[in-house]
């Protein structure tokens, strides 16, 4: 059984906190920072960071390669709020839990979310290092977020998911990765559980499926953000061929490793996605 959905007051309680520390900060943007992608926090400026630890109700992050702690600031005209560290529902949070952090965003006013993750490559096309922007996604983790009572004030009963990733800002992150020769491909996530990789058969049924990317995390932040009527964009790096692809076995160092090596071209390609979004 989940628990009910997040009641508001913890909602807002978190939120207040964090506005308290804002001072005349109010951002437009939230960013989820992937396993691995975190040093795009280091870029913004008039920093204000605040761990998880000060922000109540805010569950705290287990995994090697995530930090835990909100960044807030400007990067150029911009201003934003960026996780550094997420909550992965393999690690034993709850679908409440994962995605707390998008009603504490949403409860400060932000309307657009960016989310990023390293995901394995279904698609063949793929390589290692490749940035992908996320066209839509399939939902295999077996929980919606959504489930329980509804609260109005948060989102329908029954939002609908049809541009759960905003077409406008998929083509302007398109135009942002043509800018700097990277060539833009947008692809299907598939979200499932974890924390185990997938069988090279259960890769075969993703693929036939029209998946062309698979990961563990993603879908119910994006869920919920669709729920409270925000615009998102999703950002894949392709860490390592997912299983059967190629003869080598996988591993979480080769994400680590290959996050470590495109971290530069991925922070680049977010400051210009983020300078060029519409709001
Ligand atoms: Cl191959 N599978 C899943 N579920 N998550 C991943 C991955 C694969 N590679 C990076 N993250």
């Amino acid at each position: 059984m989940d628990a009910q959905v997040q009641p508001i007051d913890q909602i807002n309680q978190a939120a207040l906190e964090i506005k308290k520390k804002l001072g005349s900060l109010s951002p437009q943007f939230g960013v989820i920072l992937g396993s691995g992608l975190g040093g795009f926090a280091e870029l913004i400026e008039d920093k204000i960071i605040i761990p998880y630890e000060e922000i109540p109700d805010f569950p705290i992050s287990t995994v090697e390669g995530h930090c835990g702690r909100l960044v807030a600031g400007r990067i150029g005209e911009r201003s934003l709020i960026a996780l550094q560290g997420r909550f992965h529902y393999y690690e034993g949070y709850d679908m409440q839990e994962v995605t707390f952090p998008v009603r504490v965003l949403k409860s400060l006013g932000i309307k657009g979310l960016i989310v990023t993750n390293a995901a394995g490559g279904v698609n063949t096309a793929y390589a290692p290092g490749d940035l992908i922007i996320i066209e839509d996604h399939i939902n295999l983790i077996g929980r919606n977020p959504l489930r329980g009572k509804n609260y109005p004030e948060l989102g329908p009963r029954f939002p609908d998911l049809s541009e759960a990733y905003d077409p406008v800002w998929r083509k302007t992150a398109s135009e942002a990765m043509a800018e700097l020769g990277i060539t833009p491909q947008q692809g299907i996530y598939a979200g499932l559980s974890g924390p185990s990789y997938e069988t090279p058969a259960e890769i075969r049924y993703l693929r036939t499926i029209g998946a062309d990317l698979v990961g563990m995390s993603t879908v119910p932040e994006v869920i919920v953000a669709n729920h409270g009527g925000m615009r998102v964009l999703g950002l894949s790096c392709v860490t390592n061929m997912a299983a059967g692809v190629l003869k080598q076995k996988l591993n979480h160092r080769e994400v680590i490793e290959t996050t470590e090596k495109i971290e530069k071209t991925f922070v680049a390609l977010l400051t210009l996605i983020i300078k060029k979004l519409d709001d």
